[in-house]
């Protein structure tokens, strides 16, 4: 393990100022947000979208990772590049999820767990033969009636940590994401107890495995009440209650924390982000995203499948990179919108 280059990559996946695009999803996902906007799921066009997102030129000014997907890595750009060599070239870190994906955890109905660990270190050196420098494991916390279980938090956490050694022995920076879902009718108070112990046990059992803090960026989701919720936390709670919680069990030396936007709308995901680090409280790690959705729903929209759309699709990326690269230094204001 090569502590010196794990820290290197970390600092440059949450440069200031910068975050990471999740870009990983697996195939049924991929095609899943396709069929939402009738775009047809061929392999080609699964590519052709993540060359839209890659090539769009700027992008390394607001983006400092990327994640890709096991098909992605392995495919090229138009001109014929690898995408982890176009996104290198870019200046941004190409990174791959690894995770098998959250099954059915035994006896507990309504629970999962994350699967993957088997074979890992073998996948982890051929990704990083690919050009990978960092990965991603999510788990999935789901809150609902006499759940989460102690028995699915800690199953999730082991898991964490055990694939998280393994990135660090392959010299690979692991992102460990432990996601609790943002589905359900409950209030910002059970978020903020089942989030606060998801992080607790996770850094239990990262240190249990000798896993090294300064060399792992966390992906957590942030303290906000159920989407379906009566009355649903404003920004300002959102923000004091998440900071809230890092600060109780997050160590100073971890490099940063980038959030997952786990089914908030594009502003929501911005102002929060943005309304942490504008808060004036001196935080110990870069404070930033790793979003999904909310950096390409409205990109992919636009696109729709189609080439002449590209350029236009593209801007729009490229004006939520900026937005939430402006809110990861509480700079972001809601007129940057406009340029929309
Ligand atoms: P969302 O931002 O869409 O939640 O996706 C982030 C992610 O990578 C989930 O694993």
């Amino acid at each position: 393990m090569n502590i010196e280059q794990l820290k290197e990559t970390a600092a440059a996946m949450v440069a200031p100022g910068k975050g990471i695009l999740a870009m990983d999803e697996s195939h049924p996902t991929c095609n899943k947000r396709f069929d939402a906007l009738g775009i047809a799921t061929t392999e080609e066009n699964r590519r052709a979208y993540r060359d839209m997102l890659v090539t769009a030129s700027g992008l390394g000014d607001y983006i400092g990772g990327a994640i890709l997907f096991d098909e992605t890595i392995r495919q090229q750009t138009l001109d014929g590049t690898p995408f982890a060599e176009k996104l290198r070239s870019a200046g941004v870190v190409p990174g791959i999820k690894v995770d098998k994906g959250a099954k059915v955890l035994a006896g507990h109905p309504g629970e999962k767990i994350t699967e993957g660990l088997d074979g890992l270190r073998e996948r982890l050196a051929e990704y990083y033969e690919l050009g990978a420098r960092f990965a991603k494991w999510r788990a999935v916390i789901t809150i609902g009636d006499g759940i989460p279980s102690r028995a699915c938090q800690a199953a999730n956490a082991h898991a964490l940590a055990r694939y998280a050694a393994l990135c660090q022995e392959a010299n690979i920076v692991p992102i460990v994401e432990p996601e609790v879902l943002m589905d359900g009718t409950h209030d910002i108070a059970r978020s903020y107890a089942v989030t606060e112990l998801a992080q607790r046990l996770l850094f239990d059992e990262l240190r249990g495995q000798g896993v090294v803090l300064e060399g792992i960026v966390l992906k957590p989701s942030m303290v906000i009440s159920g989407s379906d919720a009566k009355q649903r936390a404003g920004v300002d709670e959102v923000a004091r209650e998440t900071l809230r919680c890092l600060l109780n069990t997050v160590p100073a030396c971890v490099p940063g924390v980038a959030f997952l936007s786990g089914g908030q709308s594009d502003e929501e995901a911005t102002g929060h982000l943005n309304a942490m680090n504008g808060m004036g409280v001196a935080l110990p790690w870069a404070l930033t995203f790793s979003y999904g959705r909310a950096l390409q729903q409205a990109a992919m929209q636009v696109w729709d499948g189609k080439s002449a759309n590209v350029a236009k699709a593209q801007k729009v990326l490229l004006l939520r990179a900026k937005c939430n690269g402006y809110a990861a230094r509480g700079e972001y204001s809601e007129s940057m919108e406009a340029a929309a």
